[in-house]
């Protein structure tokens, strides 16, 4: 198997996408303990990560800490792009520093769009609707991929170290791909690791919260991050701990860095070994290394490198659209639309596939499915905050008492408030627009 960032594809085996890319299960001591953790983390839809933990200790530290993410607008904003931007509006809330990226170079690439009708969808439809959701305008960079040239420099720069075999095994490209597609991955890349850059508030914790077929870019992005470090900090097959050097050019001074900065952090028992390029710390254990390593990090800008640290990443599930097929903008009737009238809404959530029974008396008698039920998902991710009630209406689905008619209606009413708190906040939003904007 592999995960193909431009296919229509939907991946929903996530035990086997866990077990076959390494990507870890989002549990419960990773949010329980996050102020008044989202219902989008504490339901399970997010439902993976690589190396959280990291900005879980952020947050818990109240350290600095940012969130990259990018869209890619086409059309009209619906209840799945809603969901990512909900985390967003989360994180920032817990203390994160947001950059948004409108991807319109990888629109352009990879889907034909020319840079101008991104523009018009961004600044038309998913700004707006951004900023109705909730979206501050402090701490809060939105910026177009094509405008920004530190993630473009990066993307060249950063290039130096994939080979061509690596993009194939990663992306499948052939022959006949055109180049600015081929581009698109470490334009990306450039989009994830530039918020590190000093000027954008330096080497930090990076957190991509994305759906999962954007993984083979997090894999992509965290092996550049690794390759560019100058030093390396690790547990050697004989069991020490040490600070190795990367690279071949001012082996000594780098040291010397490194030697400073160990001492700094309390550490005495140093061993340098010039020709390993290593120093060896006696007195560290391997709880020590995750500090080491970040410490060493921040030092490495002043010594002509980047110092990224690896970005992490949190996985979510994808709503179905309510045909029960993806859910997606060129088909209306699967999706409801942020700037949906209320009573299309209603529409679509009437016409919707539900996981009831052949017929009433069945239903009553055997219960409903809310697993399968794209009414229930409705609840699920956007419009039941209260666990309790989630939880009574799967419970009341299942056991007979809770029937689709009345229950579809509930949903309806509920996403009829929604949408017309959205549109009322739109008009506001426009004017606000320019805030946001780096
Ligand atoms: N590739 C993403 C998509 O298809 C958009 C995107 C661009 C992105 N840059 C990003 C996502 C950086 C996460 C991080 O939707
Ligand atoms: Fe879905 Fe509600 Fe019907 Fe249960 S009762 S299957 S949750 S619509």
């Amino acid at each position: 198997m592999k995960i193909d960032p431009w296919s229509s594809t939907t991946y929903q085996d996530y035990t086997r996408l866990r077990d076959e890319f390494g990507i870890e299960e989002f549990t419960e001591n990773l949010w329980k303990d996050l102020p008044h953790p989202h219902k989008l983390l504490r339901r399970g839809v997010v439902f993976g990560h690589r190396d959280f933990q990291i900005v879980h200790d952020s947050v818990m530290k109240k350290k600095p800490w940012a969130i990259l993410t990018g869209l890619m607008p086409s059309g009209k904003m619906h209840l799945g792009h809603k969901m990512v931007i909900d985390e967003v509006i989360y994180y920032q809330s817990i203390g994160a520093d947001i950059f948004i990226a409108v991807a319109d170079i990888e629109a352009y690439a990879t889907r034909g769009n020319t840079l101008e009708e991104t523009k018009d969808f961004a600044l038309n439809e998913y700004i707006p609707n951004y900023i109705a959701l909730g979206l501050k305008p402090e701490k809060c960079h939105i910026y177009f991929q094509s405008k920004n040239q530190d993630v473009k420099d990066l993307a060249y720069l950063l290039g130096k170290k994939v080979n061509w075999s690596q993009m194939l095994a990663t992306y499948g490209f052939n022959s006949s791909t055109n180049m600015a597609h081929i581009m698109s991955p470490l334009i990306q890349t450039g989009d994830i690791l530039h918020v590190q850059l000093e000027k954008f508030g330096g080497v930090r914790p990076t957190l991509v919260p994305v759906g999962v077929d954007q993984d083979p870019h997090i894999r992509l992005s965290r092996d550049i991050a690794q390759d560019h470090r100058l030093y390396n900090v690790t547990v050697t097959k004989d069991n020490r701990i040490g600070v190795f050097v990367k690279t071949d050019e001012n082996i000594n001074k780098l040291l010397d860095n490194a030697e400073k900065t160990l001492r700094s952090l309390n550490f005495t028992k140093l061993e340098r070994i010039t020709n390993y390029k290593a120093i060896y710390i006696r007195d560290a254990e391997e709880k020590d290394i995750q500090k080491i390593d970040e410490t060493l990090a921040k030092l490495e800008p002043k010594l002509g490198g980047y110092g990224f640290l690896q970005p992490s990443a949190t996985f979510h599930q994808f709503m179905t659209g309510l045909t029960r097929e993806k859910m997606s903008s060129s088909k209306p009737e699967s999706a409801v639309f942020l700037t949906d009238p209320p009573k299309e809404a209603t529409k679509k959530i009437m016409n919707a596939k539900t996981g009831g029974a052949v017929s009433l008396k069945v239903q009553k008698k055997e219960g409903g499915k809310p697993d399968e039920c794209v009414v229930y998902e409705l609840f699920l991710y956007h419009l039941i905050e209260d666990d309790e009630e989630l939880q009574d209406v799967h419970l009341s689905c299942e056991n007979g008492e809770r029937m689709c008619g009345q229950c579809k209606k509930y949903a309806s009413q509920l996403m009829e408030k929604l949408l017309i708190d959205l549109q009322e906040k739109r008009k506001t939003a426009r004017g606000k627009i320019k805030q946001y904007l780096s």
